[in-house]
């Protein structure tokens, strides 16, 4: 049998992937619900074999040349990287893996929940009952925007873009996709999607935008100022990949201009901070990173993590590996 890894955990996980952890590696859990102080993230990485971190840790050029020599693998909880200095830690020989595939499905579930929320105005109907405001109906109360036969236009046709697709498809809605490469004909037939290699000439035609992009140096700002003021005024845009892709000072301007219709958002520029020029805003609906939290996709990366992990510690190379080819 082989030796078990010390593996310790930057971020508190569900129970059961805790306990199962426990069970096959030497593994220091993380109890709270607050970050890990970065001065205990680095001490971590000078004892743990293997770091178990989040979107919550950066793990920058500095985290790799200060983690000791023992460090021989990240394995991340949840499927971006883009707070991972990948190519670093690769020149270091650290292994580097991410959990994905099984959040895609709850991603693109909340992805198509902020269309039909900002669309339908949900969030400010359940306010007016909430404030007893709710005196008659009238034919002109509360109007929102139909979704079906609008034109869908996604940002980034990966795995979660596809799976929004397929929802987007049942609710009526055509199919628009940016992409750097066209999907596969079978794909593109079964969504009946459209390919625009135009990113602004797309943004022109749509009737909602989605952003799933991965997040990273390569699509920091894709929608800047100049790119937003492409859209239509009728136009929404939700946004449950990553808050750097898009200018969000520039989107709070367009909004309170009404230059865009409405926004729903689950991730920001300068996460957990909010830009305070989006707070109040009627036709703004602002999550707090939820896209995975479901009970399900929890436990899945949970489980891929140790998948990842024990894989490593029986001496076999971790399916989920995060390489520099894939930046
Ligand atoms: C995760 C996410 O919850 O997996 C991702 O990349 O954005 C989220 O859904 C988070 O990153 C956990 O680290």
């Amino acid at each position: 049998m082989s030796a078990k890894l010390k593996v310790v955990l930057t971020v508190k996980l569900p129970d059961s992937v805790e306990t199962r952890m426990r069970e096959l590696f030497n593994t220091t859990l993380w109890y709270t619900l607050s970050q890990m102080p970065r001065d205990q993230l680095f001490a971590a990485a000078k004892t743990a074999d293997v770091l178990v971190t989040s979107i919550n840790d950066r793990l920058d050029a500095d985290f790799f040349s200060e983690c000791g020599e023992q460090l021989k693998m990240v394995a991340n909880f949840g499927v971006g990287y883009d707070h991972i200095d990948v190519v670093t830690g690769a020149d270091k020989g650290i292994i580097i893996t991410n959990t994905p595939g099984v959040l895609t499905e709850d991603t693109a579930e909340m992805t198509m929940g902020l269309i039909m929320a900002v669309s339908r105005r949900f969030v400010e109907g359940a306010e007016i009952v909430q404030k007893g405001e709710f005196s008659a109906w009238s034919p002109t109360f509360m109007l929102g925007r139909r979704i079906f036969g609008k034109r869908l236009g996604i940002v980034g046709m990966g795995r979660i873009g596809q799976a929004l697709a397929r929802r987007a498809r049942a609710f009526g809605m055509s199919v628009h996709y940016h992409n750097r490469k066209p999907v596969s004909a079978r794909i593109s037939d079964d969504l009946q999607a459209t390919y625009w290699d135009d990113l602004d000439q797309m943004l022109s035609r749509v009737d909602v935008v989605s952003i799933n992009a991965p997040g990273g140096p390569g699509t920091h700002h894709l929608l800047n100022a100049e790119r937003l003021s492409k859209l239509q005024p009728h136009a929404i845009l939700v946004n449950t990949a990553r808050g750097q892709i898009v200018d969000e000072q520039a989107l709070a301007a367009m909004l309170r201009e009404k230059r865009i219709a409405g926004v729903g958002l689950d991730v920001y520029e300068r996460e957990p901070a909010i830009n305070p020029e989006l707070i109040g805003l009627p036709n703004a609906i602002l999550l707090p990173h939820m896209a995975s939290s479901t009970v399900e996709a929890r436990t899945d990366m949970g489980d891929r993590v140790i998948l990842n992990v024990k894989t490593f510690q029986d001496g076999h190379r971790p399916p989920d590996r995060v390489i520099p080819a894939m930046l």
